[in-house]
């Protein structure tokens, strides 16, 4: 496919210098020249945004207050934004992406979609009838290998999925944490802010996104235990999720913040009945295939057994390694196809695969399904 010679040019709600997950949006959106950021409202402090934008090299009259004001700025300029990355706290995502749609501007917006599930399916309604692109930074499904073990399991590697295991286990939240200075505990500690799901809502929605990415199976129902290890947080810090699946296929999912001993362990197994599949974050260059009568198989990024749905995502060869902002930043080349082809009144190409709003609303179906389940003593709740 070909591209503008012109990077996108791309705006920021929240991500300033002193942020999380805002840097690694930004290093990764601009890592292949795709991207390129022209404004922003950085950060709920003024002085930190301006700080960022001259950091950056965003002018400063393109450093606003506000998002609408962002909004509506840019919508009026003949070099404006076209897409805005969104990384503020859960309950701050609803806001900038109305407003942001509303002006014809693309939204990329990262997990969970909102706070409560009535905002995600008003902004599914707005996002549905405004022919921009959405996009959901579900960003474990921009490893190649992750790519390739959906494209085996759709051709039959391992025959009938009989049960699927998605594990995201981290332990900073092991202690309370959320009693010191640092802020983005406070939040995710929060209902109110972060919504009533804690890590079930912060790492459990990517668990089940990978676990609905890589097999294609729909889940019809669930049974979940909450728990909040730490003593008076007030939401969960460990989930432990049964699912029902479609073809009578069973799931697991465990995410858990409060599991010592563990940083981003991020991992899946699935089992079908010719074989099974294993995949793990921590070493995400390597996908193990074990197949009936067949000596187990290593397929390692970028080799040459691999099939096309991951090559056409691996940007180095094989065996130099590829991490984290490369995963993020596939995710961001697949918005960037999807953008020129809406931009130029094309059809996406079919290869192109990301998350949007469908994707964004099933993640808050299976938080407060879980969280429903929890309260009615592990209830098979549908969804
Ligand atoms: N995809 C992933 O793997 C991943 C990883 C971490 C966080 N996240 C998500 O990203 C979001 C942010 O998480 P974080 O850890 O970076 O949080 P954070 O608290 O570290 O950063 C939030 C940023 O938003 C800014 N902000 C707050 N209110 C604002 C406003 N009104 N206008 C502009 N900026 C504002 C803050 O100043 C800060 O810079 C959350 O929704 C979180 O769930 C996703």
């Amino acid at each position: 496919m070909t591209y503008h010679k012109e990077p996108i040019r791309f705006g920021m709600v929240g991500g300033g210098k002193t942020g999380g997950i805002g840097k690694v949006h930004r290093t990764s959106a601009e890592m292949f020249d795709r991207f390129k950021l022209c404004a922003g409202v950085f950060s709920s402090n003024p002085e930190i945004s301006l700080e960022s934008a001259l950091e950056w090299g965003v002018s400063p009259d393109r450093n606003y207050l506000s998002y609408d004001e962002m909004a509506l700025r840019e919508s009026e300029r003949p070099d404006g934004i076209r897409v805005v990355v969104i990384t503020t706290p859960n309950h701050l995502h609803s806001g900038p992406i109305q407003s942001f749609i509303s002006k014809g501007i693309h939204v990329i917006c990262d997990k969970p979609l909102t706070n409560t599930l009535e905002e995600a399916r008003k902004i599914q309604t707005v996002v549905q009838g405004s022919g921009r692109v959405f996009m959901m930074t579900y960003c474990y499904t921009g490893y190649p290998l992750v790519r390739e073990a959906k494209a085996r399991i759709a051709r039959g590697d391992i025959g009938s999925i009989k049960m699927a295991k998605v594990e995201y286990p981290q332990g900073h939240l092991a202690t309370p944490i959320e009693n010191t200075d640092q802020k983005q505990f406070q939040w995710r500690t929060d209902p109110a802010r972060s919504g009533e799901g804690g890590t079930i809502a912060d790492i459990g929605t990517h668990a089940y996104h990978m676990l609905r990415f890589v097999t294609g199976l729909k889940v019809k129902s669930l049974s979940a235990e909450l728990k909040s290890f730490v003593k008076n947080r007030k939401v969960d810090d460990n989930a432990i999720v049964n699912l029902r699946l479609e073809n009578d296929a069973i799931g697991l999912i465990w995410a858990s913040q409060a599991a010592i001993g563990h940083e981003n362990s991020l991992n899946f197994k699935i089992y079908g009945d010719n074989g099974s599949l294993e995949w793990s974050h921590t070493d995400p260059s390597k996908l193990w295939l074990f197949q009936l009568d067949s000596p187990k198989q290593l397929i390692t990024r970028g080799s040459a057994e691999t099939t096309i749905a991951s090559r056409r995502i691996t940007n180095i060869p094989a065996g130099h390694p590829e991490g984290y902002h490369e995963a993020f930043a596939n995710l961001y080349l697949e918005a960037a196809r999807a953008i020129y082809a809406v931009d130029n009144k094309l059809d996406i190409p079919s290869e192109v695969d990301y998350p949007g709003i469908e994707e964004g609303v099933e993640g808050m179906e299976f938080v407060f399904a879980s969280i429903a389940s929890s309260r009615q003593n592990c209830a098979w709740v549908n969804l």
